[in-house]
């Protein structure tokens, strides 16, 4: 809104056991997996501080090496179930694979939270990084990293045309009439791709949100153009301010070359924050959870970030140069890039993706952290942060009792919330169902309804 100032989003990435490899070794942690209290306790905590949303990763493959918070989890989906009833305002964001789930299962279970959470439902929209997943579904092959792209781009496609099934007042319920719905306002999609066959309609009415919030967070040049045409957050990997910007350029061009406003798609690089009511006692945090980080947990999730093992290479040595990845190439070009510019060996590589995954990691007090991020968002490097805190539930309720407030008092975050839905939030426009956008732009489109939108 003119003369407003603007103002940053906050999200956290809620993995139960902590985003450092050892958040959950700190004696103030809690974890568990399947620990549904401390979960709904955090998920309050970052309403309490009215973030924009607590976001759920997931992935659809588990083996005990893995990073502890992955290992083990919810399935998202249903955990957002419960959620929606023990919260207000918070968005709740959800990650569901385009490879591994079909277009008419999904886009129900979204349209049916986003309702019973009265509109609060984003989807992280991922392909699915991770081979292993292929062996769980009966079609057995990992798709390649372009073609998975091309599913998603059509899944979404889909899931939006399903979302437009039934027109917003199509729901008549008329008991003097007898008539439940107005067979004219659905719209039945008929796609046949290359990819889907999705006769439809949803049977669902439309999300509260017209369609739930769209993130995603891939890097490569394809991922970038996935996002460029279809998200409206991006979360991004990043460790140098410079370098952020002109992602953030990049991707605002990209989406400008889409025929969209760069205005409605809102830039998140990962956040790890260690708060200390002075500098040294969050170092002394860090050493902490450096002491307790296990190394084969780090260089496991290291490998997995660079999509190659690298336990094999002299430690000592310096980072190998290795081909792009085809798993996470966001992060891989981070790390690679990093290492790089700050001289690292390997080990001092491990060492520093155990403690933030990659993620951009300040460790020190409310005020030089908040100056961070105020320097970021400022000089357009970010719309705002994904927060990972390292442990929990403190990781987080030190950041929403401590810098919160400082960036409350500096006017960069909301005292409270002036809306009711993510969209609301995130400042996002409300999509129209596809018939009523083309009534408004030639009213006699109206005679349209019925028919099938593509
Ligand atoms: C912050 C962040 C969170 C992500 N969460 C997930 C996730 O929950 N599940 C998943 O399969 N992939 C996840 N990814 C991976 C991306 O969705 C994407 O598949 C990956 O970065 C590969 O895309 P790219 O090659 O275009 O970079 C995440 C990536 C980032 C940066």
């Amino acid at each position: 809104m003119a003369g407003q100032q603007r103002q940053m989003h906050l999200g956290v990435l809620l993995l139960a056991a902590g985003n450092v490899v050892s958040g959950w070794r700190l004696p103030e942690a809690e974890a568990g997996a399947q620990n549904f209290d401390l979960i709904r306790r955090v998920t309050q905590t970052a309403e309490r501080g009215k973030l924009d949303f607590v976001f759920f990763a997931d992935g659809l493959n588990s083996f005990p090496g893995m990073h502890p918070s992955m290992v083990l989890r919810f399935e998202p989906l249903t955990l957002l179930g419960a959620l929606t009833t023990l919260t207000t305002h918070i968005g709740l964001a959800v990650t569901a694979s385009t490879t591994y789930t079909e277009p008419y299962n999904l886009a129900r279970m979204l349209a049916s939270l986003d309702h019973l959470s009265g509109g609060r439902v984003a989807w992280n929209v991922v392909t699915g990084a991770f081979a292993e997943a292929a062996a769980n579904f009966s079609a057995a092959k990992h798709p390649p990293h372009e073609e998975r792209y091309a599913i998603a781009e059509e899944f979404v496609k889909v899931t939006k045309g399903l979302w437009d099934s039934w027109e917003d007042d199509s729901l008549v319920i008329d008991k003097s009439t007898g008539r439940y719905v107005d067979a004219g306002k659905m719209h039945v999609l008929d796609h046949a791709g290359k990819f889907f066959h999705v006769k439809g309609p949803l049977n669902i009415t439309r999300p509260p949100q017209g369609y739930p919030v769209f993130m995603q967070a891939g890097a490569s040049d394809t991922g970038i153009n996935f996002a460029a045409a279809v998200a409206e957050v991006v979360f991004t990997v990043q460790q140098n301010k410079d370098v952020a910007v002109a992602f953030a350029g990049r991707l605002r061009d990209a989406v400008q070359q889409r025929g969209r406003d760069p205005a409605h798609v809102k830039v998140m690089p990962g956040l790890c924050t260690i708060v200390g009511s002075t500098e040294a006692e969050a170092r002394a945090k860090l050493a902490e959870l450096g002491t307790l980080t296990d190394p084969t947990y780090a260089m496991k999730v290291l490998s997995e970030r660079m999509g190659q093992d690298l336990s094999s290479y002299p430690l000592d040595g310096p980072v190998p140069v290795l081909p792009p990845s085809t798993i996470m190439q966001g992060h891989a070009i981070t790390l690679a890039e990093t290492a790089r510019r700050r001289n690292m060996t390997l080990r001092e590589l491990r060492d520093f993706v155990g403690m933030s995954m990659g993620h951009k990691l300040i460790c020190g007090t409310p005020e030089q952290i908040a100056d961070e991020m105020q320097e970021w968002f400022d000089d357009g490097a970010a719309d705002g942060f994904n927060l990972l805190p390292p442990w929990f539930p403190g990781g987080l309720s030190d950041f929403v009792d401590h810098v919160v407030p400082v960036l409350q008092k500096r006017g960069l975050f909301r005292l409270d919330y002036s809306g009711r839905t993510l969209r609301d939030h995130l400042c996002l426009p409300y999509p129209g169902h596809p018939a009523r956008r083309a009534a408004d732009a030639m009213p006699a489109a109206a005679s349209l309804a019925g028919r099938s939108v593509g």
